[in-house]
């Protein structure tokens, strides 16, 4: 009697599931309406009490959901620490070594929700969440983020070194990376937005100041006065690790202002401003629109969002919800 119950409720429940989400029926945004229903506050707290003391952070968190997502899925792999049986981690990986931060913020998370709903959360979830907050409280659109993935037993860095894009590649190589994952170029200028605010060391767009692909002179595609001002900041043999504004106009905020910079070629890194400036590509048409119109940004943005979200995660019963989001349970 039970387990026809049982079996009833699953299938009505699925049948629900999958009518809900027809693109994809694995994760479901009341996946933890049962056992958490306060997870997304308790996530946007943490972040809240964050932002007092590190303007950044917001923006920190939503590129370890993209760093996340790209290597093996949207499975908290990125957060494993190296040491036991993880003998490579993904953080040591080249585009997260001294770059990726904001581990402290989820650990954070963790424990709030540790002691809410112990067990409960996994730590891919709480990136996917922590993504969404950190939009939303810097002034940019909220959605409803979808849920259930489960966390990865294993990190891969040699996959984080080849299939995260590098700020110095071709638009035709970054397109290949996002399609690699079922993204596409509406997903690629959209996300792209998120450059809206953070910042970029020098060591990562000082390629563009000096001598540009062997020129002897600066990416043509650079305004003249936004060159001057980088140069000043990230003179030759200087620091590589000075921090720049990603979008100088509007630092901390979620906007529109990053596509806007983009039309006046004052994009900073070189794979930012080859949205617009690749001669002949599709892409820019969707830059002028997103620069023109922040509704119909901040409504891409939402969707390409969901869609990095649901790129292979672990459901069921594959993988583990983590106690401690640096370390495979009982390591
Ligand atoms: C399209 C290819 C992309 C490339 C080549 C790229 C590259 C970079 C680089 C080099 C930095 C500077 C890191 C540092 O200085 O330590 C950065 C920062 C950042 N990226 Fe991207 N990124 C890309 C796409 C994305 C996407 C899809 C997102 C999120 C949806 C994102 C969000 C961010 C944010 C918010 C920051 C600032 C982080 C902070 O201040 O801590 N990026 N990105
Ligand atoms: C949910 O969490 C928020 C933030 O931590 C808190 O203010 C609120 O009281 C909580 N609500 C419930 C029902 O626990
Ligand atoms: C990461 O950066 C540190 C310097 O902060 C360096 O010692 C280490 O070798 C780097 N790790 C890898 C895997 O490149
Ligand atoms: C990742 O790239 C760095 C720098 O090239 C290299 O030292 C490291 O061995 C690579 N990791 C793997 C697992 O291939
Ligand atoms: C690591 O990532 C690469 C590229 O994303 C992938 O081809 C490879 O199968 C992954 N390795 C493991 C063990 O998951
Ligand atoms: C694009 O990718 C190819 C193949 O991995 C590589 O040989 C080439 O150097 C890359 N080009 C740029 C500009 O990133
Ligand atoms: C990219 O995919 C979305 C669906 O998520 C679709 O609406 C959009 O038109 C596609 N863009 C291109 C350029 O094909
Ligand atoms: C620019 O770089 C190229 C190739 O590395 C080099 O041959 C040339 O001398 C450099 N020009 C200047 C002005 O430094
Ligand atoms: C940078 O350092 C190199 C090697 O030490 C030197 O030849 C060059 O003149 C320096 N350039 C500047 C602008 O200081
Ligand atoms: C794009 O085309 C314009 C006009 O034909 C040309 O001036 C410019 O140099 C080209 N830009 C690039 C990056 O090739
Ligand atoms: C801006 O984009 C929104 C959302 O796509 C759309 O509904 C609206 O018509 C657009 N506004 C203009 C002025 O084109
Ligand atoms: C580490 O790997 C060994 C050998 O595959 C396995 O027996 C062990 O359970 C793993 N440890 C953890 C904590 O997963």
């Amino acid at each position: 009697m039970f387990s026809f119950n049982h079996s009833l409720l699953t299938t009505i429940f699925s049948v629900l599931t999958i009518f809900l989400h027809p693109s994809n029926a694995q994760l479901s945004s009341t996946f933890y309406s049962s056992t958490c229903p306060n997870v997304s506050s308790i996530v946007r707290s943490v972040i809240q009490q964050a932002l007092q003391s590190d303007t950044r952070i917001a923006a920190s968190l939503i590129r370890l959901h993209f760093h996340d997502c790209f290597v093996n899925g949207c499975d908290g792999s990125l957060l494993l620490d190296q040491g036991g049986n993880i003998t490579l981690s993904e953080k040591n990986a080249v585009p997260n070594n001294n770059s990726a931060r904001g581990f402290n913020v989820v650990d954070n998370i963790k424990t709030s929700l540790e002691n809410s709903c112990p067990g409960v959360v996994s730590c891919a979830d709480i990136l996917a969440l922590a993504a969404e907050a950190s939009v939303s409280l810097g002034g940019g659109p909220s959605w409803t983020v979808l849920l259930g993935r489960r966390d990865g037993l294993i990190a891969n860095q040699s996959g984080a070194n080849s299939s995260i894009p590098a700020p110095t590649e071709s638009l035709a190589n970054i397109t290949a990376k996002f399609s690699a994952v079922g993204l596409n170029i509406t997903d690629l200028v959209a996300l792209s937005g998120a450059h809206t605010f953070g910042r970029a060391q020098c060591r990562f767009f000082n390629q563009r100041l000096f001598n540009f692909s062997g020129t002897g002179s600066p990416d043509p595609t650079l305004d003249s006065s936004y060159l001057a001002t980088l140069q000043q900041n990230c003179p030759q043999n200087g620091s590589g690790n000075t921090l720049n504004n990603l979008d100088p106009s509007s630092p901390d905020t979620f906007d529109n202002n990053y596509f806007q910079n983009l039309l006046n070629n004052r994009g900073l890194l070189q794979t930012d401003q080859e949205l617009f400036s690749t001669n002949g590509s599709a892409t820019m048409s969707i830059v002028s629109n997103f620069a023109s119109n922040q509704s119909a940004f901040f409504e891409a943005f939402a969707q390409s969002m969901i869609n990095m979200g649901n790129i292979s995660p672990l459901t069921g019963s594959q993988g583990e919800i983590r106690s401690d989001c640096k370390k495979v349970n009982g390591s």
